[in-house]
C-alpha cells in the first residue's frame, strides 16, 4: 500500500438542489397573515382547537409549533392538554363541545393517541367541515373522488413544495413515475391520491413490498414516508429524481435525520428535501392554510 492510498477519497459533492421547506413555509405563513388580517378587518377571526393527550415529548413539540404558528399568523388557538388516562368518551365529549362552538373553525387531535384510546372514533367524531387534518372518511373520501375539500397537511405540503420548486423551470409531476413509500392515512394514501390527481403514475410501496429498491429505481419522484431511518439508500435513487423525505428520526448523536440517506441520495437526485427544514415546516403551514380555508368555507366564501 502506498502512502497515497491511505488518504480517504473526498466525499462526492452534493449535486441535488435543496428544496427549502423552511423558506417556503415562511412565505406561506406570510401570505396567510395577510389573509387573516383582511378577515379580521371584516370581523372574522379564524380559530383552531388542538388537543394533546398524554406526555409524548415529540407530540408536545409538534403541538407547540402549531400553536406558535397560529400566534404568528393571527389565528386564535385553543389548546387542551389532557392526561394520558383520559377516556375515549371524555375526548369525544370535548370534540362535541368544539364541534358546537362557532368560534372554532378547525379541530386537531394530535396523534398518536395513548394506547387504549379509539383513534378512529375520535377522528370520525370531528365534523368534516372542521377536520383540518383531513383524516376523516368524508375528507379522505372526497380526495379519493378527486373533489378535495380539507386535505391532510403533510401530503398537501409536499404537493405545494413540488409546485413551488418546479415553477421556475416548468417542472410538474404530470406524466412522471412516482413512488410513495408508506400507506398511512396521515401521509401515504392521501399523498398517492394527490400525485394521481396531478397526473403522475403512482406506485404505493410499503413494508410488504418485495424488492423496494428496484421499485424506487424506476421513480422520477420518490416520497419516503415509511418511518424507518435511512431506509432509502442513495444508490436506489434514479439520476435526476426528485426526492421528498417525510421521515424524521433523532439519531444517537442527537441529530435529526429522515427516511432517506441524504448524503448518498443527494449525489444522484436532481432535487431533495433536507431533514430538518424540509417537509416538517410545510405541514404546519398547510395546517394554518386549512384552518383559514375551513373558516371561509364555514362562514361563506365572501369573508
Ligand atoms: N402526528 C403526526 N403528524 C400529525 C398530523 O399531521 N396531525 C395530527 N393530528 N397528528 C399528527
Amino acid at each position: 500500500m502506498t502512502e497515497f492510498a491511505a488518504i480517504a477519497a473526498p466525499a462526492a459533492p452534493r449535486s441535488a438542489e435543496l428544496i427549502d421547506g423552511k423558506a417556503m413555509a415562511a412565505t406561506i405563513r406570510g401570505e396567510l397573515r395577510e389573509t387573516v388580517a383582511k378577515l379580521a378587518a371584516n370581523g372574522t377571526h379564524p380559530g383552531l382547537a388542538v388537543a394533546l393527550v398524554g406526555e409524548d415529548p415529540a407530540s408536545a413539540v409538534y403541538v407547540g409549533g402549531k400553536i406558535r404558528a397560529c400566534k404568528e399568523i393571527g389565528i386564535r388557538s385553543i389548546e387542551a392538554r389532557l392526561p394520558a388516562d383520559t377516556t375515549t368518551a371524555q375526548l369525544l365529549e370535548l370534540i362535541d363541545q368544539w364541534n358546537a362552538d362557532d368560534n372554532v373553525d378547525g379541530i386537531l387531535v394530535q396523534l398518536p393517541l395513548p394506547r387504549g384510546l379509539d383513534t378512529q372514533a375520535v377522528v370520525e367524531r370531528i365534523l368534516p367541515s372542521k377536520d383540518v387534518d383531513g383524516f376523516g372518511a368524508d375528507n379522505l373520501g372526497r380526495l379519493a373522488q378527486g373533489r378535495p375539500r380539507l386535505v391532510a397537511c403533510t401530503p398537501w405540503g409536499v404537493m405545494e413544495m413540488l409546485k413551488r420548486w418546479g415553477q421556475p423551470s416548468g417542472w410538474t409531476p404530470a406524466g412522471k413515475r412516482a413512488v410513495v413509500i408508506g400507506r398511512s392515512i396521515t401521509v401515504g394514501r392521501p399523498m398517492a391520491l394527490l400525485l394521481l390527481s396531478a397526473d403522475a403514475t403512482v406506485t404505493i410501496c410499503h413494508s410488504r413490498t418485495p424488492d423496494l429498491a428496484s421499485a424506487v429505481r424506476q421513480a422520477e419522484i420518490v416520497v419516503a414516508a415509511a418511518g424507518q431511518r435511512h431506509l432509502v439508500q442513495g444508490d436506489w435513487i434514479a439520476k435526476g429524481a426528485v426526492v421528498i423525505d417525510v421521515g424524521i428520526h433523532r439519531g444517537e448523536d442527537g441529530k435529526l435525520t429522515g427516511d432517506v440517506d441524504f448524503a448518498t441520495a443527494s449525489q444522484r437526485a436532481r432535487a431533495i428535501t433536507p431533514v430538518p427544514g424540509g417537509v416538517g415546516p410545510m405541514t404546519i403551514a398547510m395546517l394554518m392554510a386549512n384552518t383559514v380555508s375551513a373558516c371561509r368555507q364555514r362562514r361563506g366564501q365572501g369573508v
